[in-house]
């Protein structure tokens, strides 16, 4: 069965005092959730400090991106061996804002997928249209793609350890959310692609989040189809209270 993990993406927001200040809130607003995967994926800066901060609960840390090798001459970047020694767990890579910003491809996004399970970190794979795409009706396709190319080469055993975000762009940050109808038809197509690259039954082990405009006051909708299994949560992941909030609608 899969879970059902949330996670947070903080973006380029906040300072070390300020990450470790929401996250030590963050845990005692969360204590006790048990059956709900809880994520942050704070600022590189952060991740040390946030890793110590919720030692003993039931937060995991993530990174916002990394660098496919495990060091070199690659200024700037950060590798998932620094990250591994950390204590860091999870990454967010793909996510539309490097794919649109940093001009990543689905090819370098694999090659970030497979160097991070080798490290043993769990890769959060975004994918997601545009406006203009589902416009004219290249939403499954644009996913398809996205999908196929993100996790091209994983065996099966490697398949069932990733996440996957679907994050339609034109929700993100616009306060849109996709209804949880057309949320839960776009999970389902990507499952089916799932299930073609590596079998029904490694499909039905994929936890696939939606992201985009995700509150409080959403969540608990989204979270009850079918094909939703958690979230990826932007804005209202800032705060603990709110973001507290959609952890408990995943319960
Ligand atoms: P949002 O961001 O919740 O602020 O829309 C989601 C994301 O980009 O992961």
């Amino acid at each position: 069965m899969r879970k059902t993990i949330i996670a947070g993406n903080w973006k380029m927001n906040k300072t070390n005092a300020d990450a470790v200040a929401m996250l030590t809130e963050l845990k005692a607003a969360v204590a006790g959730v048990e059956n709900v995967g809880i994520v942050i994926g704070a600022p590189f800066t952060a991740l040390s400090d946030a890793v110590k901060a919720v030692e003993g609960s039931n937060i995991k840390i993530a990174a916002q991106n990394m660098y496919p090798k495990a060091s070199g001459a690659y200024t700037g970047e950060v590798s998932p061996e620094m990250l591994k020694a950390i204590g860091v767990e999870y990454v967010i890579l793909g996510h539309s804002e490097r794919r649109e910003y940093f001009h990543e491809t689905d090819a370098f996004i694999n090659e970030k997928v497979k160097c991070a399970l080798s490290y043993g970190l769990t890769p959060i794979l975004c994918v997601g249209e545009k406006l203009e795409d589902r416009e004219a009706g290249r939403t499954d396709l644009v996913n398809e793609t996205q999908v196929k190319g993100g996790l091209a080469g994983l065996t099966k055993e490697e398949a069932v350890k990733v996440v996957v975000a679907y994050e339609p762009v034109w929700a993100i940050g616009t306060g849109k959310t996709a209804t949880p109808e057309i949320a839960e038809e776009t999970h389902k197509a990507i499952r089916k692609v799932l299930a073609e690259m590596f079998g029904a039954e490694a499909a039905e082990e994929i936890t696939i989040q939606y992201g985009g405009s995700v509150k409080a006051d959403n969540a608990k909708d989204l979270l009850a189809q079918a094909d939703i299994d958690g979230g990826l949560v932007g804005g209202a992941s800032l705060e603990a209270e709110s973001f507290a909030k959609i952890v408990k609608a995943g319960m």
